[in-house]
């Protein structure tokens, strides 16, 4: 196969979605059909969902689990479909977030019975700022769900996208008989009451055909006729290009649990998905036919084994061929390294490769050489952007507990926000050190791993912050004025980034009435 012919079969996605929506049997679900695992349950025990804050074992789990399913590639006809594995629980966002920075499209479920969830607005606003392409999948069809005109307006207003409907329900709950492909005009039929097997697939050139009211029976064939008139009058076709800026999602209904619509979907995906896109950088953009190779670091995982400090760095390969034993330059460090155990994910199998393309993530051991953010390159000097910080939403004092080992929680400290467990800020006018999360679930993991990692103990103090904003301003006096003005408010990021804390929205409001030329950033890149 030729290099461009291995970038164009890439498919390199994240399933999103509100916690419960049915990510993960989803994922499980396109697994078996990508033949790539063969039983039902692999998946299943990634998530922590349902832990409390105390349930230590549940988070060892999951982060030991969360290795193995970070990346799930299989070959699907002649497609190569890398799904990227995102946390079930929202306390772990930001791992969210980033992830997003490393695929080219996402597909977002959606509970037909609960319709949009806060997660799954959070998550579409991070899609929306990279205008990455969505498909939305409509799960749990088998339930009472809300009508799919009413699901589809509520998609469009609440998410501010416009969507297209590629499949169509034919009843809902207790009345659900299957789904019409809008596209290939054939409808999938579920047998009996059992609702767990398609029955049959039956194709027609016209929507009248009485063979659907033979097997649906009048009521549903009618309700169908109007509703395609309805979707024809007021959707537009699918557009691919508009997809694939992100201006419009196409939509396609089912039951992951019942394997129902699921095989349209990939169908689909593998069709219209983009291969791997071409990457911004500091220097200009990078396609991934250049090539020469590069990669950025999206994630960091800690070894389970307290005793070995080693952990795998999770790499994006952007442009050229990845090999082993090749050195690369890692940029931020300006040193070259070379990797002899670069790893892959197949389904849920590791193995050591030789070679990887454009699209591909691969594992790569690190004894503390990255960060999230770091790129590697086949010895060019740039950095690629789009893997920001995000403001915290809550904040704590770290407060040493045991002044004997003052330089092992430093390091904890250090270490455990590189892998973006957290984040860290020392603030300026007394060098007290700040951590921020996006949930509590966080400063649980940290003091767990800081005494059990490094026998470090430290205490989280209450810190009411509203947000940590990232400052900057085209005139150096009014940031310094600021600085100044603020400066027990005012902390750094690790990278030395100033930050103004502001204990609530009117005092952020005030900051920016006060001081017009500073600019307040929510993300760490601007
Ligand atoms: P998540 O990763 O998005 O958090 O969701 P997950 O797949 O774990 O699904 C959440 C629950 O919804 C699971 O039930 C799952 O079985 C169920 N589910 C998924 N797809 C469908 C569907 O099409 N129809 C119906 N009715 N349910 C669906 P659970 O009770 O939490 O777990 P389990 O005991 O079934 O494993």
């Amino acid at each position: 196969m030729t290099f461009t012919e291995e970038i164009n079969r890439r498919r390199t996605f994240a399933i999103i979605a509100h916690p419960d929506a049915g990510k993960t049997t989803l994922t499980e679900k396109l697994l078996l059909f990508g033949g790539a695992i063969q039983s039902a349950g692999a998946v299943k025990s990634n998530k922590i969902k349902k832990a409390t804050t105390s349930d230590f074992m549940e988070i060892e789990k999951q982060r030991g689990i969360s290795v193995s399913t970070s990346v799930m590639a299989f070959d699907y006809k002649n497609y190569k479909v890398n799904i990227l594995d995102t946390p079930g629980h929202e306390d772990f966002a930001e791992d969210t977030y980033r992830t997003l920075s490393a695929v080219d499209s996402v597909i977002m479920v959606i509970d037909c019975v609960k319709g949009v969830e806060p997660q799954t607005r959070k998550l579409l606003e991070v899609c929306r700022m990279r205008n990455t392409p969505v498909i939305v999948f409509i799960n749990k069809l088998d339930r009472e769900g809300q009508n799919a005109f009413d699901l589809l307006d509520e998609i469009e207003k609440e998410l501010k996208i416009k969507v297209r409907p590629l499949t169509w329900p034919i009843g809902i709950g207790k009345s659900f008989k299957g789904v019409y492909n809008l596209t290939e005009k054939s409808l999938n039929l579920f047998q009996g009451d059992s609702k767990t097997t398609v029955e049959d697939t039956l194709t027609i050139s016209d929507i009248n055909d009485k063979q659907i009211d033979k097997r649906i029976g009048e009521s549903f064939a009618e309700q169908l006729r109007a509703d395609v008139d309805l979707i024809d009058g007021v959707y537009d076709t699918l557009d691919r290009q508009k997809y694939l800026d992100g201006h419009i999602s196409p939509v396609f209904f089912g039951s992951a649990v019942n394997n129902f619509g699921i095989k349209e979907l990939l169908d689909c995906f593998v069709e219209i998905a983009p291969p791997p896109i071409d990457r911004e950088t500091d220097e200009g953009i990078v396609k991934p036919s250049d090539p020469k190779f590069s990669g950025f670091i999206f994630k960091i995982h800690a070894n389970l084994d307290p005793k070995h400090r080693d952990r795998i760095a999770f790499l994006r390969i952007c442009s050229g061929t990845f090999e082993r034993n090749k050195y690369y330059h890692h940029v931020r460090d300006d040193k070259e390294l070379r990797f002899s155990n670069p790893t892959a994910f197949m389904a849920q199998q590791k193995s050591v490769i030789d070679e990887a393309f454009p699209g591909d993530v691969i594992g790569l051991y690190d004894a503390g050489n990255f960060k999230i953010g770091d790129t590697l390159t086949e010895g060019k000097n740039f950095h690629f952007k789009g893997i920001p910080s995000f403001s915290p939403e809550l904040f704590r004092y770290v407060t040493n507990l045991d002044p004997m080992k003052t330089k092992q929680l430093q390091k904890g400290l250090e270490q455990l926000t590189d892998e973006g467990v957290a984040q860290l800020f020392t603030k300026k006018a007394d060098g007290r050190k700040v951590v921020g999360t996006v949930g509590a679930l966080q400063f649980e993991v940290i003091q767990h791993r800081l005494k059990s990692e490094y026998n470090a103990s430290a205490s989280f103090d209450q810190l009411n912050l509203y947000k940590a904003l990232w400052i900057s301003s085209d005139d150096k006096k009014s940031l310094d004025d600021f600085m100044l003005d603020r400066s027990s408010h005012v902390a750094y990021d690790k990278e030395n980034k100033p930050v103004f804390l502001a204990e609530s929205a009117w005092l952020l409001q005030m900051a920016q009435e006060k001081f017009p030329k500073v600019k307040f950033h929510l993300k760490s890149e601007f």
